[in-house]
């Protein structure tokens, strides 16, 4: 009998609790026995575990958030820190650890492998912002999620004929207004990725009017800066008037889109094999529609390519 332990950590995301399920399925279903670890690496160092069955992931696939919670824990980066979690997993008997985060979890499952726990990467947050994976649990969740906003969003602003800037999510990565931007018809996308001036904003938005566009909608990326301080920059510089919608939290909550259950099920499904298997060390990931594997070196060294060709799109059809 293995004893396989899982835990979310770091920032939440939608689809982190179908992933809980189908690592507490996918385990019992080996003959495994299958412990939940509360408040993500806090717990571990604190002992807080709970035996898990098939009726504690009833009801949850459809669920925003995660049912272990979830935190950012400082003390864990210290080797004092390590050490009692390495402890704890002793007590317990852990065989493997799987780990559902973003690279902040995983450097930590890192840490824990090299100190001879097993630990398995899942990644779980909206920033899409892992290279080694074409797209991480809660992305596309977040994705629809601004979408809707921008087309409420949109309502509004043009009825006032204003402009909005809608500030999103993604830490230092700009895909989450790069995906939104594209589906939601924005007339600016402005991501850490791609330097940008005011002075080309402002142009655009000048073009857009002089053809009789009533409205412009600006995404913008936090890792850029702030929303608030663009739109008093485009303010000054051409008397235009704009609104300023940041979505913070918005974005990590709700029900779990279709894409993100079914990414969540295969990859929480692949990290209990992967420890079955014996393996350690690794992130499991997607790219071309298959399930992969990598070692956590290389998938948190890995840099990350903007899609241009995405953004250039966006722009062209935006005119
Ligand atoms: O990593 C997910 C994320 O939501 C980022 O997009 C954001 O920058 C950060 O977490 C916010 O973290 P917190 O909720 O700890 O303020």
């Amino acid at each position: 009998m293995k004893n396989i332990a899982v835990l979310t950590s770091g920032g939440d995301s939608p689809g982190m609790n179908a992933a809980i399920r189908a690592v507490v399925r996918t385990s019992i279903y080996n003959g495994a026995k299958i412990y939940g670890i509360k408040r993500g690496f806090n717990g571990l160092i604190h002992g807080d575990v709970i035996e898990m069955n098939l009726s504690s992931v009833a009801d949850i696939i459809h669920r925003g958030g995660t049912i272990l919670r979830t935190a950012r824990c400082e003390e864990f980066q210290t080797a004092e820190g390590l050490q009692k979690a390495v402890n704890i997993a002793d007590v317990f008997d852990f065989d493997g650890i799987i780990v559902i985060g973003g690279d902040g979890s995983f450097r930590g499952a890192r840490e824990l492998s090299k100190k001879g726990i097993a630990c398995i990467g899942v990644p779980g947050t909206i920033d899409n912002d892992l290279a080694y994976t074409d797209f991480t649990i809660g992305f596309d969740t977040a994705v629809n999620t601004v979408l809707d906003a921008i087309n409420k969003i949109r309502d509004t602003t043009t009825s006032h004929e204003r402009i909005s800037i809608i500030e999103v999510m993604g830490r230092n990565s700009g895909d989450i207004a790069l995906y939104s931007g594209l589906a939601g018809g924005a007339e600016s996308i402005i991501v850490p990725e791609v330097e940008y001036t005011c002075d080309d904003v402002c142009k655009r938005l000048l073009q857009g009017k002089n053809r009789g566009k009533l409205h412009s909608i600006i995404l913008l990326a936090e890792g850029v800066g702030k929303a608030t301080k663009l739109a008093e920059e485009i303010h000054n510089k051409i008397g235009m008037e704009v609104r300023v919608t940041i979505l913070g939290y918005l974005q990590r909550g709700g029900s779990p889109s279709a894409f993100d259950r079914i990414l969540a099920s295969r990859l929480g499904a692949r990290a209990v094999e992967a420890l079955l298997q014996g393996e350690s060390g690794q992130a499991v990931g997607i790219r071309d529609n298959k399930i992969i594997s990598e070692d956590f070196g290389k998938a948190l060294e890995m840099k990350k390519t903007f899609n241009t060709d995405m953004y250039e799109l966006a722009k062209i059809l935006s005119i």
